[in-house]
């Protein structure tokens, strides 16, 4: 994987020097520009995020599982240090007696093999047991409601009560509660705790009081106030902010979480629905454990509840090219499928369609409506492969996986995969490949440095729209400063004006744990207790809430290259949305000329971000660049100064509200020439 970036080689530039094509544009408008045109049709579902289990996004993050290892599958293929019982410590209190061991005789599902047996030798009032410390404590609040549940059977015809406690950080009891298990098969139970006092970082404790020997599994605890109050949900000011961004979309599980590096642990749809205990968990790529407890149904239920399009990436049939530990560009280690079990796995694909959007009534649409989702999904894409290697062995299974789609389901848009970088071997393979088939969209990745996004903001005002058309599914410019923030803000400008050929885009990776984050940077840094939204994320937040369906050229003028600007309308509302964005160190005038829109009125609300160049939001101040909302009066012509380091929008209320006017979506690609 990337993991390190080298130092900025830009920094001592000039903006103006890195925005030529830019400053031509802006200052000579006399040469025919592309972005001169009015009305120019933008995708509705432009702005969106990239969800991927990295940096404990998922198991430790989103996913509201307080328990860390519940179900006792940690393994050292996860992370060398891990077995069974990581994350969980034996307990034997007061005098009592007794043993605990890892068993895998007759589990509760032949997917989830280990589970803990509890033996006791004497009757105690407190028992033997075990206390999880959950993902770095579990925290608790006094008076919140807490869902405790476990997988358990007795052996020897026995009933054996078990204490359930939450305890603070010191062992003091917050909350108990007993339940006695009776049955000899695997069952489960149920309790909720109230703790009475509140801890960032307590532990749950399961104690067996009586004589005999109990087994347990599945040793869950989540707090009653999920997101939208979902059962097995997500944990909620996480939820919230993500949902704060309103994306139009959610690409999910990755990154390269999706294709893996091996086939052992590619991820598999079909390996993530159903209970619990039917799941089948497996290493992440990142070095830790995947509970899959987050699965396809939690992602879709997730992308409905924030209003947000579903956009799943399915493995291409083939694993990452640097799978076998090794980061090497252009590596080998590319795994693939069987052409003998292809049929399957392009089955595997057809049935992940069904699952989203069939009628319950189809096999898997009945396992979607088992889950309690009778109605559709209305999946309309469909992500095939990660930045694979251009191999040959991809692209006989990428056709297999994309013809069949295809012609099952037309209205389905496939996107394709162009490589891990801006331009390269792979990324010109990947285009050229993805025009022979004329694959309606296809997914490019790049991570760069701000000083590339200021450069680079032309790059696809000459894109052939007869070719696929993009999502730009991973980008971010190595920073979370403000000037990293506007970089990228300048760059949005750029995907507006090209709304009609970039169709999608999203920044990643999206979360970040504080203390385990493989990747920087990222969009949203969190702990048990706080969310850190990052400037970055007030930048995509600033565009995605002020999406536009129509960009207009011509409406700003700057004189200073250091500005860049974008003009949208959104034809619900018939709001004009200004965006300006300054990533140079003084303030600059622009010139605005809203005459060519005739029903504005002259209220207009004024969103700014800036500070200094460096500024960061962090946990110890992450209130230090969030934006600052205004009224503003705008009409006809005017002018407007643009503070040193700020993106300002101004958005002009409409009176003139229309349906939304929409281009049609994908497949006008044309066979042939090599890349764009
Ligand atoms: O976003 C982090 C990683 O970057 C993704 O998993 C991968 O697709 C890319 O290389």
């Amino acid at each position: 994987m990337k993991t390190s970036y080298s130092s900025l080689l830009l920094a001592s530039l000039s903006l103006a020097s890195l925005l030529p094509n830019l400053a031509n544009a802006q200052k000579a408008p006399k040469k025919a520009q592309p972005d001169l045109a009015a009305g120019k049709p933008i995708s509705q579902d432009l702005f969106g995020i990239f969800f991927e289990d990295i940096n404990y996004a998922a198991d430790g993050g989103l996913y509201a599982e307080l328990v860390q290892n519940r179900s006792f599958e940690y393994t050292p293929n996860d992370n060398t240090a891990w077995q069974p019982l990581t994350a969980w410590e034996f307990l034997r209190e007061g005098y009592s007696f007794g043993n605990m061991s890892v068993e895998t005789a007759a589990p509760v599902n032949p997917s989830n093999p280990h589970y803990v047996t509890l033996h006791v030798e004497n009757e105690m009032q407190k028992g033997l047991g075990l206390k999880n410390s959950g993902f770095d404590g579990i925290p608790v609040k006094a008076g919140d409601q807490y869902n405790f549940s476990v997988q358990a059977r007795v052996k020897g015809g026995k009933s054996v009560p078990l204490l359930v406690q939450l305890r603070d950080k010191e062992g003091g009891v917050l909350a108990t509660a007993s339940l006695p298990v009776q049955a000899s098969t695997w069952q489960p139970y149920r309790v909720t705790l109230t703790p009475t006092g509140t801890d960032a970082a307590g532990s749950l404790v399961v104690l067996a009081t009586g004589k005999g020997t109990v087994d347990l599994d599945l040793i869950s605890l989540f707090p009653q106030k999920t997101f939208k109050n979902r059962a097995n949900g997500m944990r909620a000011d996480l939820a919230q902010a993500i949902a704060d961004l309103q994306p139009k979309f959610v690409r999910f599980p990755g990154g390269c979480l999706a294709h893996g590096d091996g086939l052992e642990n590619m991820y598999r749809w079909k390996n993530t629905i159903g209970p619990l205990e039917q799941r089948v968990e497996q290493r992440n790529i990142w070095n830790y454990h995947q509970t899959a407890g987050l699965g396809y149904f939690e992602y879709f239920q997730f992308c409905e509840d924030i209003g947000a399009k579903p956009l799943p990436v399915v493995p291409a049939a083939v694993s990452c090219q640097n799978s076998g530990g090794t980061w090497r560009i252009g590596g080998t280690g590319q795994q693939s499928i069987t052409m003998a079990e292809m049929p399957e796995y392009v089955q595997e694909v057809l049935d992940l369609i069904e699952y989203a959007n069939g009628p319950a009534t189809s096999t898997w649409g009945a396992k979607r409506a088992a889950a309690g989702h009778p109605e559709s999904f209305h999946l309309e894409y469909v992500g095939v492969g990660n930045e694979d290697k251009q191999t040959p062995e991809f692209r006989e299974r990428f056709k297999l996986i994309y013809d069949a789609v295809k012609q099952k389901h037309p209205e389905v848009t496939v996107i394709g995969t162009v490589g891990p970088s801006p331009k390269g071997d792979d990324f010109d393979q990947g285009w050229t490949f993805a025009n022979q088939l004329a694959v309606p969209m296809v997914d490019e990745h790049y991570y760069e440095s701000p000083e590339w996004f200021l450069k680079n903001n032309r790059r696809y005002d000459s894109y052939d729209r007869k070719k696929s058309t993009v999502y730009l599914g991973e980008y971010a410019s190595r920073g979370n400063t403000l000037f990293n923030a506007l970089s990228e803000a300048a760059y949005m400008t750029s995907l507006e004006r090209n709304g009609d050929v970039v169709r999608l885009a999203s920044y990643a990776p999206l979360l970040a744990k504080e203390g385990h984050t493989q990747w920087n940077p990222d969009l949203i840094y969190f702990n048990n207790s706080t969310v850190c939204p990052t400037v970055n994320y007030y930048v995509q937040q600033l565009f995605s809430r002020n999406q536009g369906s129509e960009y207009f050229g011509g409406v700003l003028t700057a004189s200073d290259s250091a500005v860049v600007s974008s003009c949208v309308r959104d034809a619900n509302s018939g709001d004009v949305i200004l965006k300006l964005v300054n990533a140079g160190a003084t303030a600059q005038p622009v010139r605005v000329d809203l005459s060519r829109f005739k029903r504005l009125r002259p209220t207009a609300e004024l969103i700014t971000l800036s500070g200094p160049r460096d500024a960061k939001n962090t946990f110890a101040s992450p209130q230090t660049v969030v934006p600052k909302t205004a009224p503003f009066k705008a009409s006809g012509s005017f002018a407007y100064t643009t503070a040193p380091y700020s993106l300002t929008v101004i958005r002009v209320k409409g009176s003139d509200a229309k349906p939304r006017k929409e281009v049609s979506r994908g497949s006008t690609a044309s066979g042939g020439s090599a890349g764009r």
